[in-house]
C-alpha cells in the first residue's frame, strides 16, 4: 500500500535524522547552586554540594583556581564550639581527611602528574594531596577526585570548586563521562538580601531558558596581564547612578581597563584608584572612623548613606552593559553569625557589595556582576560569553554542549550556541513528521473508503526535507514564544549538529 511506503519513508528520515544528531552519549551534569547545612547540622553556606568521602561540603565555585581544595578541619577543630561553627561558616567547608576511609593521600609528585597545576598556596600554608570519593548531589560519584587539603589557622582562604582553565574538576567529570565536555554554563544566582535565587552551573551545557538578548565574546585565557585570572574583559566604564547624579569610577574614560570575573568573592573587588571614587561618590566615612563610632570596614556604612549606594552600570568595551540594582549592592551589614551562618550581623549599618584591595592590579567582577549574567565558557575553544540572564523564568532549556563536535572551525562556536535554534528545529520536525503520519494514515483510510484516483502523495513525502532546511527561523520563532528571548544566532548548517536530548 503506498500509505506504508510513506509511513516507512518517514520512519527512515526520522531515524536517520536522530542518527545524525546523536554525538553526545553524556548528559550535560547540572549542578545546583544554593544553601547547604555543614556537618554539624548548624553552619551553613552557599555552594555547589559536594560529598567528599563521608563529609558534605558546600564549595564556592572559583575560576583563579585548578584543583578543588578544601580546608582541613584541623583548623577549627581547636576551637570552642561556638568559634568552631563560625569557623566552618566561614571557611566555606572544611574536611577532615583522617576521618574518611576514602581518603588516599599521595605525594605532590605523584598527583602533579593527573593534574595539570599544582595551585600556588600562601607562603607557610600546610598543603596535603590525594584522591577521594566525591558526590554530586544529582548522585553522580566520581572515585579518584583530586583533592587539595590546606591548612592555615590565620588565612582568610576559602575552600571553593575550581573551574579555573586547567581545572582537573572538569577534567575528571569530563574522563569519567559524567559530562559531555569541559565546557560549563553559569547562572549564578543571587546572594542578595532581599532577593536571593539559588543558580546553577551546567557541566558541558547550557540552560538557553536563562538567556536574554546576544552574547558578549571574549577570549578566555590569560591576556598578558601580570595576574593569575582565566577570564578576562575590558571595561569602558564603571559608572555610580545615585541621587547625587550619575559618576564614572573610571579615571580616565578614554581608557579601557582590564578585569577579571570571577565569582567566589561576591562582591566586586576594586583596585585602590577605583575604589578611592567610589568611596567618595559614596560617602564613604573617611579612613573608616566616624567620632563617637566602632570603625566601619570598607564595605560598611551609616544608614543614612544609602541613597548614595544607587545603582552600578559595567560597561564593556563592545558596548555589553550589566546593570547592578540597588538590592544586589546594598544590604543591611551581613557577616558569619554565631551559627555559622550569613546573616545580618548589625542593622544599624548599611554594607555594598564594593570592597577594595590594594595590592590588586585589576578590579575583580565577583559574584554580584554574575547574578545578571549567564556566563558560558569553553576553554577548549579559548572562549567565554556573557549574556544577560533571565532572572524570572522558571523553565530550563538545556542543551549540551559535546566535545569536539563534528566539525571543528573557528566559526564553531556560533553553531554550537545555536542550541535553541536546534532544539526548535528538531520540535518543528518532529512535528511536520507527526503531521505527516497523521496525513498517511488518514489517506490510507480514505484510499479504502474511497477508492478513487490517488492523490498526489510526493508533495507529503517532501515535507519534513522543506521542513527542515527552510525553516530554521520560523519555526523556531514559534517555539520560542513565551519565556524564550533570542540569543542571535544564524540558522546555517545545523542539522548535523543537532542535540541528542533534543525536546521531540
Ligand atoms: C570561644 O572562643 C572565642 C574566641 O576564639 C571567645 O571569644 C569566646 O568567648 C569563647 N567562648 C566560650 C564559651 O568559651
Ligand atoms: C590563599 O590566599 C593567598 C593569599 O591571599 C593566595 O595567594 C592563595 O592562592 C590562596 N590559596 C587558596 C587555596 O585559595
Ligand atoms: C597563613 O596565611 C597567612 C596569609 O594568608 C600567612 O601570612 C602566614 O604565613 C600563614 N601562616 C601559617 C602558619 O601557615
Ligand atoms: C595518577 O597517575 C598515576 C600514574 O601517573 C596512576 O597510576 C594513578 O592511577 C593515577 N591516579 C588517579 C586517581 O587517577
Ligand atoms: C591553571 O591551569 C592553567 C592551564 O594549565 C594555567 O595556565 C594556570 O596558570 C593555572 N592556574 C593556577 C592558579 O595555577
Ligand atoms: C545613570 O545616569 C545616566 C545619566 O543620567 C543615564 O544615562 C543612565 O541611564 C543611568 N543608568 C541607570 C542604570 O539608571
Ligand atoms: C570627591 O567628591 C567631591 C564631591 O562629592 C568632589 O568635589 C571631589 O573632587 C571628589 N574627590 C575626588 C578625588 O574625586
Ligand atoms: C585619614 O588618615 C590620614 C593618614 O592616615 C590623615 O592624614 C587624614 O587626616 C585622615 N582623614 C580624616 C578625615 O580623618
Ligand atoms: C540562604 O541562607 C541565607 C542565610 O544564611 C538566607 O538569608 C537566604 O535567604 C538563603 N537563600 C535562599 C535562596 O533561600
Ligand atoms: C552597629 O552600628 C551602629 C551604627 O553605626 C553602631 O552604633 C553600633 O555600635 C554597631 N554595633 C556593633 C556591635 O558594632
Ligand atoms: C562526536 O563526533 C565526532 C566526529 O564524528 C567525534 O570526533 C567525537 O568524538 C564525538 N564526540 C562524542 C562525545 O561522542
Ligand atoms: C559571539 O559568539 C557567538 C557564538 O559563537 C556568535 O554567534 C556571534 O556572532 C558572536 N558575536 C559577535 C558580535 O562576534
Amino acid at each position: 500500500m503506498a500509505s506504508n511506503q510513506t509511513i516507512r519513508l518517514l520512519l527512515i528520515f526520522f531515524l536517520a535524522f536522530s542518527a545524525a544528531a546523536n554525538n553526545c552519549s553524556t548528559k550535560p551534569l547540572t549542578l545546583p547552586i544554593g544553601n547547604v547545612t555543614l556537618g554539624n547540622g548548624v553552619a551553613v553556606n552557599r555552594g555547589v554540594y559536594v560529598k567528599l568521602g563521608n563529609q558534605v561540603t558546600s564549595l564556592r565555585l572559583t575560576t583563579n583556581l585548578n584543583n578543588t581544595g578544601v580546608r582541613n578541619a584541623l583548623d577549627c577543630d581547636l576551637l570552642n564550639s561556638t568559634a568552631r561553627t563560625v569557623c566552618l561558616g566561614a571557611s566555606g567547608s572544611i574536611y577532615a581527611p583522617e576521618s574518611s576511609n576514602t581518603w588516599r593521600q599521595v605525594s605532590p609528585d605523584e598527583f602533579a602528574s593527573n593534574v595539570s597545576t599544582i595551585d600556588t598556596h600562601a607562603v607557610g600554608e600546610t598543603v596535603i594531596v590525594g584522591y577521594e570519593t566525591a558526590k554530586f548531589s544529582s548522585n553522580v560519584e566520581v572515585k579518584g577526585y583530586p583533592l587539595e587539603v590546606w591548612s592555615n589557622l590565620t588565612s582568610t582562604n576559602r575552600s571553593g570548586l575550581a573551574i579555573g582553565s586547567g581545572s582537573s574538576f572538569l577534567q575528571k567529570l569530563l574522563s569519567v563521562s559524567a559530562a559531555p565536555s569541559r565546557a560549563f554554563g553559569l547562572f549564578y544566582g543571587s546572594r542578595s538580601q532581599s532577593r536571593p535565587t539559588d543558580g546553577a552551573l551546567t557541566i558541558g551545557g547550557i540552560d538557553l531558558a536563562r538567556l536574554k538578548g546576544r552574547w558578549s565574546n571574549h577570549s578566555a585565557g590569560m591576556q598578558g596581564l601580570d595576574y593569575s585570572c582565566p577570564l578576562q574583559v575590558r571595561i569602558k566604564d564603571i559608572r555610580l547612578n545615585n541621587t547625587k547624579g550619575s559618576f564614572s569610577l573610571l579615571a580616565d574614560p578614554q581608557l579601557t581597563v582590564p578585569a577579571c570575573i570571577d565569582p567566589q568573592q561576591n562582591a566586586f573587588t576594586f583596585t585602590q584608584a577605583i575604589y578611592n571614587l567610589w568611596s567618595n561618590f559614596t560617602g564613604h566615612p573617611a579612613n573608616g572612623s566616624l567620632p563617637g563610632e566602632p570603625p566601619f570596614t570598607s564595605q560598611t556604612y551609616p544608614k543614612d548613606r544609602e541613597p548614595l549606594i544607587g545603582t552600578l552600570t559595567v560597561t564593556l568595551d563592545d558596548g555589553f552593559e550589566t546593570i547592578i540594582p540597588h538590592y544586589e549592592l546594598l544590604s543591611e551589614e551581613r557577616g558569619n553569625d554565631a551559627q555559622g551562618r550569613y546573616a545580618v550581623v548589625n542593622a544599624s549599618r548599611v554594607m555594598a557589595a564594593v570592597s577594595n584591595d590594594e595590592t590588586l592590579p585589576v578590579p575583580i567582577l565577583g559574584g554580584v556582576y554574575l547574578s545578571q549574567n549567564y556566563l558560558f565558557v569553553d576553554y577548549d575553544k579559548g572562549t567565554f560569553h556573557l549574556a544577560t540572564a533571565d532572572l524570572d523564568t522558571h523553565d530550563q532549556d538545556i542543551v549540551p554542549i559535546c566535545e569536539g563536535g563534528a566539525t571543528p572551525s573557528p566559526s564553531h562556536g556560533s553553531r554550537r550556541l545555536s542550541g535553541r535554534k536546534i532544539a526548535g528545529i528538531a520540535v518543528g520536525v518532529a512535528a511536520v513528521v507527526l503531521i505527516a503520519l497523521a496525513l498517511a494514515l488518514w489517506w490510507a483510510r480514505y484510499r479504502t473508503r474511497q477508492d478513487g484516483a490517488p492523490r498526489d502523495g510526493t508533495s507529503q513525502k517532501e515535507t519534513p526535507q522543506n521542513g527542515t532546511s527552510q525553516n530554521g527561523t520560523s519555526r523556531d520563532e514559534a517555539s520560542q514564544g513565551g519565556t524564550h528571548k533570542d540569543a542571535e544566532l544564524e540558522p546555517n548548517e545545523r542539522r548535523q549538529e543537532l542535540p541528542t536530548s533534543a525536546p521531540s
